[in-house]
């Protein structure tokens, strides 16, 4: 039978959980702090580029399922399960800002029901389900960690078909019936110990991001002895122990987790007395690849990008997603700029004059082509599949230079030398 529940922050997370449970049958009430954005959901318009997230949201809207409202306490006063899915940025010394967490478990705390339970989805370091306990003020209520595991892109995917389900609690009954509202995904099930379940969150980001940090390692590696690093990863893959997922080189990674998580980490550990060098070591490799991919296109260009136009295709900090947060493709053109560079952009999810801080100074054109114009070398930043299919004929007419630097290692390589083209990957 479907529960009451209250989704706290319609973000990435919130939202793709809101809209996700309602398909599984539960009554979901969906909370904001922004008047205009629950006006927008309510008339069915998502604020984010997200597969298959509308069609849920509309779902919901129309069997009634899935309603938006300002404000926490509407939301949860209702609800046998609060789902609490508010930001943690990185704080100043590297440490997660609880404050929002905190201040929604405190505003919730006077009206939530008895027996309720507060569920904490936001990423926040060991100790944190404490914290929310505190604030929220309520021993007739249980707290429990349930971290996510969904990629931007996919998240509904993921939310649907997950590789597990882990919840962090005290109280086995809590647990259960926690674990009641995923009755229907087919998914291993783990319920453990708070602080294991926070533990596993960071733990599993932060171990994606070193395979993508190692792999660049190796990228540069291979570089240097002339090997191809898409070869060693295929070679690598094979072997079931390590497997070939997130081992794609490129310029880095970047996005609102793994750069926020990773750094959170590391004071995590530090807080707790181990210096964790691996893990900045991860992070040092990351830095290092921005200015690395710079340097290529600075090499492309015969050295010095000072005046020079450099077209870029991909803004974005990965492909299927609108989300500029953390970009490597914002970093690398900082870094471009830094050195002189004019920059013209086009990335399919970023419209032409939008007006964001992040794009100060790049040209952001609505026209692959004409990211190129006048180019002496084309970026290629974020992986869209759609670069692929582009014209470079086309491309090559309109570049005073045929260079390219495939930061994701996504051209087809043949077509573009038989054109003339000199193309710079990844490792290879
Ligand atoms: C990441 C995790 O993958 C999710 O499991 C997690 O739930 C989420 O963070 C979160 O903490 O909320 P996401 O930030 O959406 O998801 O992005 P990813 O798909 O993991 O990619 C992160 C970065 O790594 C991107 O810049 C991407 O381009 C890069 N990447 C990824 C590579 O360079 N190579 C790869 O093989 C994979």
């Amino acid at each position: 039978m479907g529960q009451k529940i209250a989704v706290i922050g319609t973000g990435y997370v919130g939202l793709t959980t809101g809209a996700c449970l309602s398909h599984l049958g539960h009554e979901v009430i969906c909370a904001d702090v922004i008047p205009e954005k629950v006006d927008a959901l309510n008339r069915g318009e998502i604020p984010i580029l997200e597969a298959g997230l509308e069609e849920l949201v509309n779902e919901g809207r129309q069997s009634g399922q899935l309603r938006f409202v300002l404000g926490a306490t509407t939301a949860a006063a209702e609800a046998e399960f609060i789902y609490l899915c508010v930001p943690t940025p990185q704080g100043a010394d590297g440490s997660a800002d609880l404050s929002y967490i905190r201040d929604a478990a405190a505003e919730i705390g006077p009206v939530v029901r008895p027996e309720s339970i507060v569920i904490n989805k936001s990423t926040v370091p060991v100790g944190s389900t404490r914290v929310v306990e505190q604030a929220l003020g309520r021993s007739d209520v249980h707290v429990v960690s349930n971290p996510e595991f969904l990629r931007e892109g996919s998240a509904v995917h993921d939310f649907l078909h997950p590789d597990r389900i882990v919840i962090g609690a005290d109280d086995q009954s809590a647990a259960i019936r926690v674990a009641g509202l995923y009755l229907g995904l087919a998914a291993p099930l783990q319920v453990t110990d708070p602080a294991s379940a926070e533990t596993i969150k960071y733990a599993s980001n932060a171990f994606l991001a070193t395979k993508i940090s190692y792999v660049n390692a190796i990228a540069a590696v291979c570089e240097a002895v002339g090997a191809d690093v898409n070869d060693v990863v295929l070679g690598m893959g094979y072997d079931r122990r390590i497997g070939d997922a997130f081992l794609r080189p490129g310029p880095g990674w970047g996005g609102s987790c793994f750069p926020k998580d990773s750094h959170a980490l590391v004071k995590i550990a530090e807080d707790a007395g181990y210096d964790f060098e691996l893990l900045k070591g991860v992070i040092a490799v990351n830095d290092d690849q921005f200015t690395r991919v710079a340097a290529k296109i600075a090499d492309a260009a015969g050295g010095d990008v000072d005046g020079v136009t450099v077209g870029v295709w991909g803004l974005t900090f990965k492909a299927r997603t609108d989300d500029l947060r953390e970009s490597p493709s914002l970093e690398i053109i900082g870094r471009l700029r830094s050195l002189g560079a004019r920059v013209r952009a086009y990335d399919p999810a970023i419209e032409a004059g939008t007006d964001d801080p992040r794009l100060e100074g790049i040209e952001v054109v609505d026209d692959p082509y004409a990211a190129c114009e006048g180019a002496a070398v084309l970026a290629v930043l974020t992986e869209w599949d759609e670069f692929k299919w582009l014209d470079f004929d086309k491309v090559g007419e309109v570049m005073t230079e045929k260079r390219v630097v495939d930061a994701r290692n996504l051209l087809d390589r043949s077509p573009l030398n038989r054109r003339g083209f000199v193309v710079d990957g990844i490792g290879r």
